[in-house]
């Protein structure tokens, strides 16, 4: 018996992966976007639809008759949780890309009080699911995603859905690559990096294979649960710095510093955390099955390989990724760097 598959936001970093991965495991697959785009990696059998997720109608004409999983990876708050909710008669079950971010330390410290003093959060090492998570909200992104989460597992008998807790999402076509931060650099020549926190911070990443393997499992698989999904690995920001050197062949110094960074301009790289954010693995592998079909440094070159081609002809990295350069303005003040490591010296 043929089964469904209808995926929204299939032309992004896990879509791409995930289509692939469900249209080989015999998953009659659905790829919806925007722009309506396909992979070069995709069976030929994958259909197309384009339909911006926002618009009821077009979203229930994408489904047709329904399907057996729809897999949101651009569902950011309640009102898309009740969209799908609303389109359950449809749908056998659902898998939703959510973050790590939704959790919260024991004082009610999250990523949204970060900016504070003392506002990072310090969870256990690693992240359980059963951490408590913020308070739905409007107010931001993480609020968001845990209004999207509530309203979902509260809707489980009408729509099993499994959310996966994202890390630090990695990967070919992300349109805001942290690797960037090392590559530009090695590009540029630039022979330090400065690293805060002793180059010891570790915000854990996620590979875009993973993060579909996750889905591929759940797919088959429904459920009403959080899981999170990040890779077997959490290396340190210096561990990844020195493996981003040794994919594009530099040898570059780092620059450790005690502490925060000296200022947003001056080693501020998007890992540098002070205290670790690991996540646990064991839910997923216990409830899926799953296991890892990918570790960090040995998916850096294609990611590295991407990252290049995007910055090929000495294009300006804010017109390549856009949406890096509007979350994270101040990656490249070599000026600053420079004008710091004078100042150190002297
Ligand atoms: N980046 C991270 O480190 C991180 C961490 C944790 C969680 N997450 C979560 O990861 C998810 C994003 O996944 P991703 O990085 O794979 O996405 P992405 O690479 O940014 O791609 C977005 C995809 O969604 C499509 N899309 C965007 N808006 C749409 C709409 N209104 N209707 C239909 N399709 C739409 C895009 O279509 P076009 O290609 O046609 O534009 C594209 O296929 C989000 O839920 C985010 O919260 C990210």
């Amino acid at each position: 018996m043929t089964r469904r598959a209808v995926v929204i936001g299939a032309t992004g970093q896990i879509g791409r992966v995930a289509v692939g991965a469900l249209a080989r495991d015999g998953w009659e697959v659905t790829a919806l976007s925007t722009g309506g785009g396909r992979d070069d990696g995709w069976p030929e059998e994958v259909r197309i639809a384009r339909a911006d997720r926002g618009d009821d109608d077009a979203l229930a004409a994408a489904l047709g008759d329904g399907c057996d999983v729809l897999v949101d990876m651009v569902a950011y708050g309640p009102e898309h949780a009740r969209q799908l909710l609303g389109l359950a008669d449809r749908i056998g079950s659902a898998v939703v890309i959510s973050t790590l971010s939704v959790y919260e330390d024991d004082k009610g410290r999250n990523f949204d009080t970060q900016a504070e003093p003392d506002g990072f959060p310090e969870y256990p090492v690693p992240i359980p699911e059963s951490r408590r998570t913020i308070r739905p909200g409007d107010t931001s992104y993480s609020s968001r995603k845990a209004g999207l989460e509530r309203e979902l597992l509260d809707g489980g008998d009408r729509l099993p859905t499994t959310l996966l807790r994202a890390g630090a999402i990695h990967g070919p076509h992300c349109r805001t690559p942290r690797e960037l931060y090392f590559v530009k650099r090695n590009l540029d020549g630039r022979p330090r990096r400065i690293l805060p926190y002793g180059g010891a911070s570790r915000f854990h990443p996620a590979s875009v294979h993973n993060i579909a393997e996750l889905i591929r499992l759940a797919a088959a698989r429904p459920g009403s649960r959080a899981l999170n999904a990040v890779d077997p690995d959490a290396p340190t920001v210096a561990e990844i710095a020195a493996a981003i050197d040794t994919v594009m062949g530099v040898e570059t110094r780092s620059v450790l510093v005690d502490g925060p960074a000296p200022s947003p301009a001056v080693g501020d790289t998007p890992w540098s955390v002070p205290v670790p954010v690991v996540c646990d693995m064991s839910a997923a592998e216990r409830e899926l099955g799953y296991r890892p079909v990918a570790r960090y440094a040995e998916t850096l070159p294609e990611t590295v390989a991407w990252i290049e081609g995007r910055l090929a002809g000495g294009r300006d990295w804010r017109e390549a990724y856009p949406k890096m350069f509007a979350t994270y303005r101040d990656l490249f003040d070599y000026a600053a760097e420079d004008a710091w490591l004078a100042g150190r010296q002297a």
